[in-house]
């Protein structure tokens, strides 16, 4: 069981807090509990050190111990902060250590997990924003806020998930051990977009349930996973493992792979990307004029992000891509195989009713090079995805 050591910070949702000490003593868990000033204007201390049975630090200076926040960051093995205010979230990001909690996560080298509850107008403010994505490059899980009636009186994000809902979150990162424990995945899913104009687009059927699918998986194989997605009509999954980058174009899918995948063990490419995009974007939506009545759009192919990333990872990372055909499934995925530089290429046949985009089951092919191509049966996609997730561990741990 782990020591866990809760900071609560000056939100409405403080009280929930409580909640959460409480779950996680339930499970098993021992908890120790950081408060700041503003905590303590909305709860009481003592009824954090009743509960825990041991001292709320709350200041750095009236302890017994004269490094109490060294003493408490040592002896943590997973520090979260619930709720996290939109102030201990800009000291987190910038590492100010002005007060017990900030020095004490700061001085902590455990796994941070972050639950902000804030109104939404402070929630969506750029500079909250900036702070939590500065937290996510640092390696700060956060659990994001939910919609929903806040204590203002008026709806919106920002509210604290359910308490119960956050156990079983810091549960599942306690307790996840699989084959893919440690490890970090990159998987994109979901259909890319190339502007026209400021209205229209190209698209594709791309339903992203292959990449959810697989997110699911290598989150239960225990990976932590960041999912870079575009267009989906599929709900995405939850967890404090995974950290969701939305794009939208291709060059913006490009980016982000390249970031994320640049520290990370492994990439699954099973975004369905634009070949092709506008030459130009219109900056105004282009009018119905007469002279349109043949508007030709002029095309220029768009990066090959799978090609580009693969050529240029290291030894040990793993790269897997797929194929979408419509005929010669084997010749075309063959070629792909070759041209990508992927280690693994999962080919399906996306042509017809049956094909793989927007079904829940998927026949698909696994090619690998110097070796024969592997037919799977018709399977669901959750199960297609367990199984390239299973391969994906064997490859990471061969090192092949
Ligand atoms: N892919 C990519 N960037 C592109 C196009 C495709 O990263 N611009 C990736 C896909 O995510 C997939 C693999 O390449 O993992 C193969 O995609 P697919 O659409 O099957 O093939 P294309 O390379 O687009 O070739 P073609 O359209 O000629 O079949």
């Amino acid at each position: 069981m782990a020591k866990v050591t809760v900071y609560l910070t000056g939100s409405v949702a403080a009280y929930k807090g409580i909640e959460v000490v409480r779950g996680l003593q339930k499970k098993g868990h021992e908890v120790r509990v950081v408060m700041t000033a503003a905590a303590q204007k909305l709860i009481a201390p003592a009824t954090l050190a009743a509960l825990t049975k041991y001292p709320v630090l709350t200041s750095l200076w009236d302890s017994k111990s004269p490094i109490p926040h060294i003493e408490l960051a040592d002896w943590t093995e997973l520090a979260v902060v619930v709720p996290a205010s939109a102030d201990i979230i800009a000291k987190m990001a910038n590492g100010i250590a002005d007060d017990a909690a900030s020095t004490t996560l700061l001085a902590t080298s455990a796994t941070k997990v972050v639950v902000p509850a804030m109104n939404s107008h402070m929630w969506a403010a750029p500079a909250t924003q900036r702070n939590l994505n500065q937290l996510k490059d640092d390696g700060v899980i956060v659990i994001e806020p939910v919609q929903g009636r806040l204590a203002e009186g008026y709806s919106g994000k920002g509210r604290l998930p359910e308490p119960e809902e956050i156990v079983d979150d810091l549960t599942t990162l306690l307790t996840s051990e699989g084959p893919l424990t440690g490890k970090h995945v990159v998987i994109t899913a979901g259909g890319t977009r190339e502007p026209i104009d400021p209205v229209r687009f190209i698209g594709n059927r791309s339903s992203g349930k292959m990449g959810v699918a697989l997110t699911n998986a290598a989150l239960a194989a225990g990976a932590s996973v960041t999912l870079i997605v575009g267009q989906v009509s599929v709900d995405l999954p939850r967890s404090p493992r995974l950290t969701i980058v939305p794009i939208e174009s291709t060059a913006e899918l490009l980016a982000a792979v390249q970031r994320h995948f640049a520290p990370a063990d492994a990439l699954i490419m099973a975004a369905a990307v634009a070949d092709f995009k506008p030459v130009e974007v219109a900056s105004e939506k282009v009018k119905k004029a007469s002279n349109h009545n043949d508007w030709q759009l002029n095309l220029t192919e768009t990066t090959d992000v799978l090609k580009q990333v693969a050529h240029q990872k290291s030894e040990n990372q793993v790269v897997i891509g797929f194929a979408a055909e419509t005929q010669n499934l084997l010749a075309n995925a063959q070629k792909k195989l070759a041209s990508k530089g992927a280690d693994l290429i999962v080919a399906n046949n996306v042509s017809g009713k049956n094909g793989a985009f927007g079904n829940d089951n998927d026949q698909v092919t696994i090619l690998e090079a110097n070796k024969e191509p592997v037919e799977w049966p018709s399977m669901s996609k959750k199960e297609v995805a367990q199984r390239i997730v299973s391969l994906l561990s064997n490859k990471l741990k061969s090192g092949d």
